[in-house]
């Protein structure tokens, strides 16, 4: 074994260059700083030289109350000194919101081109008051604040955040919350998803079993889709009327505009099992996925436990139109909004194809297909809310069978449906799920349950939200873009937050400051200032950013892996620790391992503050090899595995990881998709061999099956395989076969036959089973 070499370094403290950073997120379009600090204490007060301030006033007394546990008074009676003074100014924007600050040593003022200004103003003198940890204490004042001027406008008019309440349901203090992070960071869009599938959250007084019914599901799926299970607990909820404008006046107090979502014609499920006579086969029951684990009765229509698409959607008969403008007459009663979001996504087409009311309507309407049924569905609303002084919002499937005339296009599969949005003269959203969708996972080794794949906060900042394939004429109706909240996995606030921070500060910087303006690398320098804010705000955020990545290779001599970490940050140490917490580092970040005969070590990545600091890591990562004769030799598969789950080539399989999470870090394994595994190993030279191991993967809710046989064959020269010998399953996932005496080979073919086609009554039925493999051991 190659001994390792321990260099020990002496690190600096990180704190030596005290730059002073005003952190202030969205970054301003112009910023001066200057030298000497305003101080507000209990004496200074706010002038309103504006009519119409009070609201506004009061919010940064608000502030001032629950962070430092006092407030300063509010008059019109102009003062020299010890001052906030608030005002207007006119102001050369296009857009709402701009304002101008300038604080000296004897006062700060702040005049918005509207209230609206006024209110951004407070929100970015708020991020100058120094930070604290104690809540209502009484130590925190004086405020010390840096003399600056800032002159600030944003960049686009539609600055949103999404939150799905369907897959979970959030309280009215919840999105209270909710409502109020929008606002720190300038945003001035709430879409408010409030039915789906899974649950009908929008109290509608003419229809009562949408909420009494459609409100509610009998359980819910555990993990991922299609889960391990089912927890059987009724779960459920939805907004009164009442709440619903309590929420809606809310949120105006803080510029914020909610646009209300009702998903039609797809996502229907829940209204559909209060009204059955919504589907176009009221009398069938609802489908219910195969491998789905369902809890109670399966007959009838079925507030949906699982997620995903379902093939029951809105009929477009005249019982559901006039339901629609029912339901759409209290809505647009309840939303001030301009725009109502109609969904229009994902809606298949099955049972249009399959009803012969759908068919006679195609050929009446002279309509190409069933998407030309979709587009007459979406343009009859369009036309119903139009009608009303209102404009409708849809997903980019919207587009299927020709845009309604005056529809607004949120681009959620790519760019591509807002591009040909733009081209065809209509207003756009950018949303895009990559990177958009921040229910998705910003760290790659992320081990709660998530949707979909890896958006880092790096994605998130340096997306730009006008494509280049748009011309200028056209890029003028990329009114803005928003990030999306989809909650299956967000079962409660904590959560919520989680996914939530940082991210949501890099979206406000994409959305509000001037496209020269944004910078990652400044960003990074924001960004443990914002940490500080949320841990004392009591915020849950991720620490993704501090992550360190690791990756295991295979040796250059295929005699081992080297385990290599890296890491973004900068101004950090990054170390190794080993079994006995020795910390040591080694340059380039590398540790390698020969392989051998049977051997266990854990190592850990450790990111500290300084290496003196070592104890106070901010981000580890721990990581046990199991190495054995087959660790990093040259392996090749004679069928590649599926695209889907590729690991990191065959060399996934002699990598000495073994995986610990099952599909959770699914990239630990190969999955072959009904084909076989099929490997070859070379030891480099002949050894003599004593038993052999698969580590597989069965979970068949997601129809993965364990292998029907696997076998092994040995050879000294690569071509002629002999002594075949069969491995049986001995523990939970591992096949095993123990080799007898005086077996000796170069070359071990590991063969795992995939069981085939799922057979009748099983998870996946009729489908090819999956083959997860994640390694092989040769002792
Ligand atoms: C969507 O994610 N189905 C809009």
């Amino acid at each position: 074994m190659k001994k390792l070499v321990y260099l020990l370094f002496l690190f600096p403290g990180h704190s030596a260059i005290a730059q002073k950073i005003i952190n202030i997120v969205p970054a301003p379009a112009e910023i001066k700083t200057g030298r000497g600090n305003f101080t507000i204490n209990k004496e200074t007060s706010i002038i309103l030289e504006g009519s119409g301030l009070e609201r506004v006033a009061e919010q940064l007394n608000n502030y001032l109350q629950q962070n430092y546990g006092f407030t300063i008074s509010v008059t019109k009676i102009p003062a020299k000194e010890n001052t906030i003074v608030l005002n207007y100014e006119r102001m050369d924007f296009s857009l709402p919101g701009s304002y101008t600050m300038n604080i000296t040593g004897k006062e700060i003022y702040i005049a918005g081109d509207n209230e609206e200004g006024v209110f951004y103003g407070i929100q970015t003198l708020i991020q100058l008051l120094p930070v604290t940890a104690e809540k209502n204490g009484n130590n925190n004042y004086p405020l010390s604040i840096p003399q600056l001027s800032i002159t600030d406008h944003p960049r686009f008019a539609y600055r949103g955040m999404h939150l799905d309440v369907s897959r979970h349901f959030f309280s009215v203090e919840q999105v209270k919350k909710y409502i109020d992070h929008l606002a720190a960071y300038k945003f001035n869009t709430f879409h408010w998803h409030l039915t789906d599938d899974q649950g009908w959250r929008i109290e509608i007084k003419k229809y009562p079993k949408l909420t009494a019914v459609g409100g509610y599901r009998n359980g819910t799926i555990i993990g991922s889709y299609p889960g391990t299970g089912n927890d059987s607990i009724r779960y459920g909820g939805f907004y009164t009327q009442e709440q619903i404008k309590e929420l809606v006046d809310y949120a105006a107090d803080r510029y914020i505009t909610i646009i209300p979502e009702i998903d039609i014609p797809g996502h229907s499920s829940a209204a559909i099992a209060a009204y059955p006579q919504l589907s176009c086969f009221p009398n069938e029951s609802s489908q219910i996925p195969a491998n789905t684990a369902w809890a109670g009765s399966r007959e009838g229509k079925q507030v949906q436990q699982s997620w995903g698409v379902f093939e029951d959607v809105l009929c477009p008969s005249e019982y559901s139109f006039k339901f629609l403008e029912d339901v759409l007459n209290e809505v647009m009663q309840l939303f001030p909004s301009k725009y109502i979001h109609i969904g229009g996504d994902e809606c298949p087409k099955e049972s249009w194809k399959r009803s012969a009311f759908c068919q006679q309507l195609i050929k009446e309407k002279k309509l190409k297909d069933e998407h030309g049924l979709q587009s007459y569905f979406i343009q009859r609303i369009e036309k119903y809310i139009n009608s009303k002084g209102k404009k409708i919002i849809g997903w980019n499937e919207i587009l299927e069978g020709g845009l309604a005339p005056n529809a607004t296009v949120m681009s959620w599969q790519g760019e591509q449906g807002g591009i040909a949005a733009a081209k065809q003269n209509h207003d756009v959203i950018m949303t895009p799920e990559n990177p958009f969708y921040l229910n998705h996972a910003q760290s790659n080794h992320e081990d709660s349950v998530t949707q979909g794949g890896f958006n880092p906060i790096e994605n998130v900042y340096n997306y730009e939200p006008v494509p280049k394939e748009l011309n200028e004429k056209d890029a003028k109706h990329i009114l803005g873009a928003q990030g999306n909240m989809w909650s299956e996995h967000l079962k409660n606030e904590k959560k919520l937050e989680y996914m939530l921070f940082p991210r949501i500060a890099a979206l406000s910087e994409v959305l509000w400051s001037p496209k020269e303006k944004r910078n990652w690398e400044d960003f990074e320098k924001r960004l443990p200032g914002i940490f500080q804010r949320l841990d004392a705000a009591n915020i849950n955020h991720s620490n993704a950013y501090y992550d360190i990545n690791a990756t295991v290779l295979p040796k250059d001599d295929h005699k081992g892996i080297a385990w290599h970490l890296q890491t973004k940050t900068k101004g950090y140490v990054l170390m190794f620790k080993d079994e006995m917490e020795t910390y040591f580092t080694v340059n380039p970040l590398i540790i390698e391992r020969e392989s051998h005969s049977n051997d266990t070590i854990t190592y850990t990545g450790v990111l500290c503050k300084s290496y003196p600091d070592r104890k106070h890591s901010i981000s580890e990562i721990k990581q046990t090899f199991y190495l054995n004769k087959a660790t990093g030799k040259k392996i090749t598969l004679a069928n590649e595995p599926s695209q889907n789950y590729p690991g990191d080539g065959a060399f996934t399989l002699v990598n000495g990881v073994q995986n610990e999470k099952g599909l959770l870090w699914s990239s630990e394994f190969l999955g072959f998709s009904g084909s076989d595994l099929d490997a070859t190993i070379d030891l480099g030279k002949t050894e003599e061999l004593s038993n052999i191991k698969l580590h597989t993967l069965e979970q068949q809710a997601s129809w993965i099956y364990l292998p029907s046989t696997v076998v092994a064959s040995f050879s000294n020269d690569g071509i002629n395989f002999t002594g075949q010998v069969e491995l049986s399953k001995r523990t939970k996932n591992i096949f095993i076969a123990d080799l007898i005496k005086g077996t000796n080979a170069r070359y071990i073919r590991l063969f795992a036959k995939n069981t085939g086609i799922i057979p009748t009554g099983n998870p996946g039925s009729g489908n090819p089973a999956w083959l997860f493999v994640d390694e092989i051991e040769i002792l």
